[in-house]
């Protein structure tokens, strides 16, 4: 049985306040094993990217155009897991005021923010670690994190009440970008040869989850050291990231290597979740990623997470699955998934590995 704890097993120590607190050496419980630390040495800096893949064509009238649009998505979706789209609907200054609110947020009195602090019974609120393993290395980052669908879960009395406007902006951003991930929902489906809401409906059709995740990655002493967020796969759908303008961080993995993205201006990041895995038989994969940190300049971004429905089974499609594919993963609901990812915290591609029927 999976054990719900309702307090963090240690005091809980913003990364933030290390980082303000102006120390010059790593504290131990944030220096990863030395295979977790990202490369010290100064690679040249490689001009690979993750796919940068223009909407715009998909509503155009043009047959070949929104052809070629579906392939390089697709093709992005079984290579990488990972692209960023421009022209995707969402106005680009809803995106900069609601990133802009939530870094003036982080940027409060303590105190303020600590009338939000989060416990691992919800996660909801104010944050800075994941996973309730006592002794646990922890991330060099804190977090807000909200309920946003379904509307039975909303409580905008949890998001914060400063600054002013962040509950307002909140929902009018959430509200603009689940409208995109619908469409992108609609595209995948298509993509895999499924109806085009096949998608949508194995995962809770008007009854879908949505989770807001506002990181914040302080500047960090030793960023050679440790990890803004530890690798890991996202649990659910689908995320929208929606990173800091002129800082990166983000590396996602390919083989071997963690390529460092590029944001491109007004993009967002998406990312296939572990969900669209199972439900894919693994023609798309959730694809591993992590956060570096830096010890000149902070970086704010905000995780929109697009998940099924908690209490539905979630399983390969039964048109993905055939004699010499069999499926890879037996039905399991998101609220049990999640539940294991919420007590171990991020391990790389652990958890969806260990679904994996046996062969
Ligand atoms: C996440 C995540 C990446 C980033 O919140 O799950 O992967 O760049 N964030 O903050
Ligand atoms: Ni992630």
């Amino acid at each position: 049985m999976m054990t719900c704890l309702q307090n963090w097993p240690e005091p809980v120590v913003r990364a933030q306040s290390l980082s303000d607190s102006g120390i010059r050496v790593l504290p131990e419980r944030y220096v990863k094993r030395p295979a977790d630390r990202p490369l010290s040495l100064d690679l040249p800096s490689s001009d690979v990217n993750i796919p940068v893949i223009d909407l715009q064509n998909l509503s155009s009238g043009d047959n070949s155009l929104r052809a070629t649009t579906l392939s390089l998505i697709s093709g992005a979706c079984r290579h990488w897991g990972f692209f960023q789209v421009v022209n995707h609907g969402v106005s680009h200054d809803l995106m900069t005021r609601a990133r802009e609110v939530w870094r003036e947020f982080f940027h409060l009195p303590l105190e303020e923010k600590q009338v939000h602090a989060n416990s691992p019974a919800t996660y909801e609120g104010y944050g800075s670690r994941l996973g309730v393993q006592k002794g646990a290395k922890l991330d060099w980052s804190d977090y807000f994190f909200l309920h946003f669908l379904p509307e039975s879960m909303r409580d905008e009395n949890k998001w914060p009440s400063l600054p002013p406007s962040c509950r307002e902006l909140v929902a009018e951003y959430g509200k603009e970008v689940v409208k995109l991930c619908e469409n992108l929902m609609k595209v995948l489906s298509v993509n895999l040869g499924l109806g085009e809401d096949y998608l949508q409906q194995a995962f809770g059709g008007d009854d879908v989850g949505a989770c807001l995740r506002v990181n914040f990655y302080p500047k960090c002493p030793q960023p050679d050291l440790t990890l803004g967020l530890s690798s890991h796969s996202d649990p659910g759908a689908l995320t929208l990231l929606l990173p800091d303008d002129d800082v990166s961080g983000l590396q996602v993995r390919q083989g071997d290597n963690w390529i460092t993205v590029k944001p491109v201006p007004n993009a967002f990041i998406v990312n296939i979740g572990d969900q669209i895995q199972v439900l894919s038989n693994a023609a798309y994969k959730s694809v591993e990623h992590r956060v570096i940190v830096n010890s000149v300049k902070e970086r704010v971004s905000l995780a929109f997470f697009y998940n099924p429905k908690g209490d539905i089974l979630i399983e390969p499609a039964k048109e993905l699955v055939t004699e010499e594919r069999p499926a890879l993963y037996p039905p399991m609901t998101f609220n049990a998934y999640r539940a294991l990812i919420r007590t171990e915290g991020p391990r790389g591609k652990l958890q969806i590995d260990s679904l994996k029927s046996p062969p």
